[in-house]
């Protein structure tokens, strides 16, 4: 599968919007080290107010391997779309190099990136997350959990296993790939395009690589992520997960069935007159067994699974019995401290934590996939 990387077309694609601090450096520096006439430069602008545009026409009249694509501001999202799709079907690129325009990412790692490409990998992302990378010490506490924690949700909600950095922005793909993945009706506006548009290269069953890379916060400028960009982040990966990943209807369905088994018991043992700090863990044990039935036989159902049946029914034991305390100490806790409460409430309210980490542990641990490589 090895090729010379040589043949093919390169296209880097770069999105801007108020880089007029930052674009002509780039452009020199892009140039300057990608002299190949195949290489092509493509600036998506959108109709930035400060005069990037104006700023990129000029350098063309230099070099006509740069070009611009102008269009309405939609998102971050939008713009890598147009791009790509002109970069591929316009422009006739074999391979695609996305970056940013502010020297966040070094135009001289583009080179390592395109030498796993000619190794035969589809994807090679620019990696912050894996040995050897590294973030801006200047980054802000703040955005520095921001990204730890986005990509944290991709990689669990959005299900992007075995990638360290998922909403990595610098990354050389092969085209065939990107057609393969249909971006073209990628909705994602922002930000979150980036985890949109890995997670259907991981469904192609692109091989991906990650390349160490150092993320320097950018000198000029200012960051247009927004409040607007995480709020869709969030719900994005959400629905990946659902449209993708009926595992998790099935498990939210599981876990719904399972509140109503465990109020429903509680209130049943409550009127038998147990006393409430009896029925509250009986009725967790309860819901836990009708839940781990279920996602036994229906939800995870489908997976190929590690170890044996009797050796999954043990680990149950034990996640239960570790949720069935979380659950407990929660609903004791809240007793003590709101005695006056519906005890049907405070239980309720111990059923959360529980859940959350029983999910975890499962589908992690008891119906853990055999493939998985963690
Ligand atoms: N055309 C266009 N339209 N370009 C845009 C838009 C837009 O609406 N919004 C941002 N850009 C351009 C910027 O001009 C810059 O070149 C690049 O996209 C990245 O934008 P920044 O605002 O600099 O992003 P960042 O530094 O906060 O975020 C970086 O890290 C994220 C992960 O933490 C980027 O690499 C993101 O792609 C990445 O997801
Ligand atoms: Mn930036």
């Amino acid at each position: 599968m090895n090729q010379d990387i040589r043949d093919v077309r390169i296209c880097f694609v770069i999105p801007t919007y108020n880089e007029a601090l930052n674009i002509n450096p780039l452009l020199h520096r892009l140039t300057e080290l990608y002299k190949d006439p195949d290489v092509a430069f493509l600036i998506v602008d959108d109709e930035s107010p400060d005069g990037t545009a104006d700023l990129v026409k000029e350098f063309m009249a230099g070099d006509s391997r740069v070009r611009l694509l102008q269009g309405k501001r939609r998102g971050l999202g939008d713009a890598y779309v147009r791009g790509m799709t002109y970069a591929i079907d316009t422009l006739g690129a074999d391979v695609i190099v996305q970056m940013d325009a502010d020297f966040s990412h070094d135009p001289a790692v583009a080179g390592r990136l395109l030498d796993h490409i000619a190794g035969g990998a589809d994807v090679a992302i620019g990696s912050r997350y894996v040995a050897g990378g590294s973030l801006d010490s200047r980054w802000h506490v703040r955005r520095k959990l921001l990204s730890r924690w986005g990509n944290r949700l991709a990689r669990w909600i959005g299900g992007l296993k075995g990638v360290s950095d998922c909403t990595a922005g610098f990354k050389a793909i092969r085209a065939d790939k990107l057609r393969e993945a249909k971006i073209g009706s990628i909705r994602a506006r922002g930000y979150v395009f980036q985890v949109e548009l890995l997670h259907r290269l991981i469904r192609c069953r692109a091989r991906v690589v990650e390349e160490p890379i150092h993320f320097r916060d950018r000198k000029h400028g200012k960051t247009k992520l927004s409040m607007l960009n995480m709020i869709e982040f969030f719900f994005s990966i959400l629905l990946l997960r659902l449209r993708s990943h009926l595992t998790f209807i099935k498990f939210s369905l599981t876990g719904v069935c399972g509140v109503f088994v465990n109020l429903g018991s509680f209130s049943l043992l409550l009127e038998f007159g147990l006393n409430k700090f009896i029925a509250s863990p009986t009725a967790i044990l309860v819901s836990i067994i009708s839940n781990f039935l279920m996602n036994n036989h229906w939800t995870f159902g489908d997976r190929v699974m590690t170890g044996r049946k009797s050796v999954r029914g043990f680990k149950f034991i034990i996640v239960s019995l570790i949720a069935l305390l979380l659950s407990y100490t929660v609903f004791i806790i809240l007793s003590m401290l709101f005695p006056k409460v519906l005890p049907v409430l405070l239980q309720a309210a111990g059923i959360a934590p529980g859940a959350l980490l029983n999910y975890y542990l499962n589908s992690r641990w008891t119906f853990r996939e055999a493939s998985r490589e963690e």
